[in-house]
């Protein structure tokens, strides 16, 4: 264990792409849990594209010099509750911090599922495949046979959105990602039949080419022209799945989209949107249905892991930028 402890603290509120100038690591003496709490030396860190959304002045956004949070796995290495026994690995959200002081409630003990290793916890079983599966179980409600389109698609939700599409029976899958060697992995690797880079053209243009017969259901991590394009290329009783707005994040001021709200109307589209904290209720439900597909190699995890708690800044900078393929997790050195 380190001498100090160390938290990530937001110090300035950008306007458009954050900087690591915009954090400050601050050091301090290792907490003590109180009685009814544990002491977690964290492990794993999920970086995420919501705080960039936190970082704004916004109601519930980030209190600058103050610890950040985030999902986190660490090991409980000093414990003053019985339901928090010492050596026990467990998933909170005090992250971007070294150690944390976390009540029972505040964690999930993780399952120990064979040949599942633990960064699988913060990607494909995590909230990012959650969000896959609630996007494509609950709100597109995905059908055998349907032709889907992701953007984003070569992210962490993207990647899992992908291959869950897959394994229940999705049809033609197409996806859109921000360069030439994200494409090439898509089709590769992750299983998509067909991609293509957003920033080659118009997106109608290119989602015209690459799904020239349309599609059934549009998973959208990006919003703006992308969703617009995606709107021209549904076919009638077509579903959206509005997950995120990752296109607006850095670019505030950038133009409205134009789409065809009359499309919306003649082709009965359906457009929703949701917030995976409204259906933590289906985390069973996930690992029923990845853990096999994990267990026997049908489902591969797709993961940027970083190493070095030090590197966290970096690493949701370099996110946003898109230097990621799949989930970005940092890895303690330990
Ligand atoms: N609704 C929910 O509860 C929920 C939960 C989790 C995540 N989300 C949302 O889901 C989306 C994906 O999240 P994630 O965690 O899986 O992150 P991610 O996709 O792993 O990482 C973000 C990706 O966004 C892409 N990107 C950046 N700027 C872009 C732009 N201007 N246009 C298009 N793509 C851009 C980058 O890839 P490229 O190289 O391809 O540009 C980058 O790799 C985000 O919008 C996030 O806010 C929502």
């Amino acid at each position: 264990m380190t001498e100090i402890a160390v938290t990530v603290q937001q110090t300035a509120r950008p306007h458009g792409f954050p900087t690591t100038g915009d954090f400050a690591f601050v050091e301090s003496a290792i907490p003590e849990p109180a009685a009814g709490t544990a002491l977690v030396r964290n492990l794993y860190w999920s970086v995420d594209p919501y705080h960039r959304e936190m970082m704004d002045d916004v109601p519930g956004g980030f209190t600058l010099r103050t610890p950040l949070e985030g999902r986190t796995l660490g090991r409980v290495v000093a414990s003053r509750t019985p339901e928090l026994p010492e050596g026990e690995i467990v998933f909170h959200r005090q992250g971007w911090r070294t150690h944390s002081v976390v009540r029972p409630e505040e964690t999930r003990r993780l399952p120990h599922f064979d040949k599942v290793p633990p960064t699988a916890y913060l990607s494909v079983l995590g909230g990012t495949g959650l969000t896959a599966y609630v996007g494509l179980t609950r709100i597109a409600r995905l059908r055998e046979g349907d032709d889907v389109f992701v953007s984003a698609a070569a992210g962490g939700v993207g990647t899992a959105t992908g291959r869950f599409a897959r394994l229940m029976g999705a049809a033609r899958l197409v996806g859109s990602a921000g360069s030439a060697a994200k494409v090439d992995h898509l089709t590769r690797e992750v299983g998509y039949d067909a991609a293509f880079d957003y920033h080659d053209g118009l997106p109608s243009a290119l989602l015209a080419e690459t799904a020239p017969d349309g599609i059934d259901v549009y998973v959208d991590n990006v919003g703006g022209e992308q969703l617009a394009a995606a709107v021209g290329a549904l076919r009638e009783f077509g579903r959206i799945v509005r997950i995120g707005t990752i296109s607006r994040y850095n670019t505030p001021d950038a133009p409205p989209p134009h789409f065809g709200h009359a499309d919306v109307v003649e082709k009965s589209l359906r457009m929703e949107g949701f917030l995976v904290s409204n259906y933590r209720h289906l985390q069973d439900e996930l690992y029923e249905f990845a853990v096999p597909h994990l267990q026997s190699g049908r489902l591969a995890l797709d993961e940027t892991v970083v190493d070095g708690f030090e590197h966290i800044v970096d690493a949701f900078v370099g996110m946003l930028h898109g230097r990621n393929t799949g989930k970005t997790i940092v890895r303690d050195r330990a």
